[in-house]
């Protein structure tokens, strides 16, 4: 089984502190830092962009895990990588082409991910899989941190594992939206291997302790 991790979202973080914040979560097990990068088109909320990408990941040597919910993020990619991306997440719903948008960040050398909304079956980027090394299973409609997880997105998870078995493929799985202590685990038994985290641990007052307490609940320990 592959090891779980964490990826903080800082979308959580209060960013006059962030790297204070962010080497709090990487002292309680964080390995990757999850960038939610929003346009107020593909979802009702605004964000940041590259400048905060390229200042926030100057600050720490965690993995930047860039998730775009921007319509046609086949233009900003070049932007992103200069930024200092190492894996960059699109939505198959905001791509006109989609295959072209995932061979540009796979030919820029960085991690290629791809993102469903809860609405979208997994069938539709099947097509795609083996080009990824991330799929990221939204939980949540994307746009806002400290919504309510939706279990009955498991399902995704548990057919994006199979499908990785059984066609010998090695992409992480990810979860996004309400990921917390009472739902870590399920995530973990549902096949998800990379956690998703903004309310749960940035948005916590004790962050080292929030993200120890998230790990040791999706490896099964008990608190
Ligand atoms: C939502 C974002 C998430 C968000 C998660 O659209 O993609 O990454 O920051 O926040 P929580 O964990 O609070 O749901
Ligand atoms: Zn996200």
């Amino acid at each position: 089984m592959k090891k779980i991790k964490l990826s903080p979202s800082a979308l959580s973080c209060d960013f006059a502190n962030a790297g204070v914040q962010i080497q709090a979560a990487k002292e309680g097990g964080a390995e990757y830092l999850h960038l939610d990068v929003m346009d107020g088109i593909f979802v009702p909320n605004i964000s940041f962009g590259q400048p905060v990408v390229k200042s926030i990941g100057k600050s720490t040597d965690l993995v930047l895990d860039v998730h775009l919910m921007i319509t046609e993020p086949i233009r900003y990619i070049d932007d992103f990588v200069k930024a200092g991306a190492d894996i960059i997440t699109v939505h198959v719903e905001a791509c006109e082409d989609v295959r072209a948008t995932l061979e540009k960040i796979k030919a820029s050398g960085k991690g290629v991910g791809i993102s469903i909304k809860p609405k979208t079956p997994v069938s539709e980027i099947i097509p795609y899989l083996e080009l990824c090394d991330l799929v990221l299973v939204m939980t949540v409609e994307p746009g806002f941190g400290g919504q309510k997880f939706m279990a009955d997105m498991m399902p995704k998870c548990v057919e994006l594992r199979d499908y990785a078995q059984a066609h010998g493929l090695s992409y992480e799985i990810s979860v996004d939206g309400g990921v917390s202590v009472e739902n870590a685990r399920l995530c973990v038994e549902s096949g998800a291997n990379l956690l998703v985290a903004g309310s749960s641990v940035l948005g916590k007052e004790n962050i080292k302790q929030a993200a120890i307490d998230l790990l040791n609940a999706a490896n099964g320990v008990e608190l």
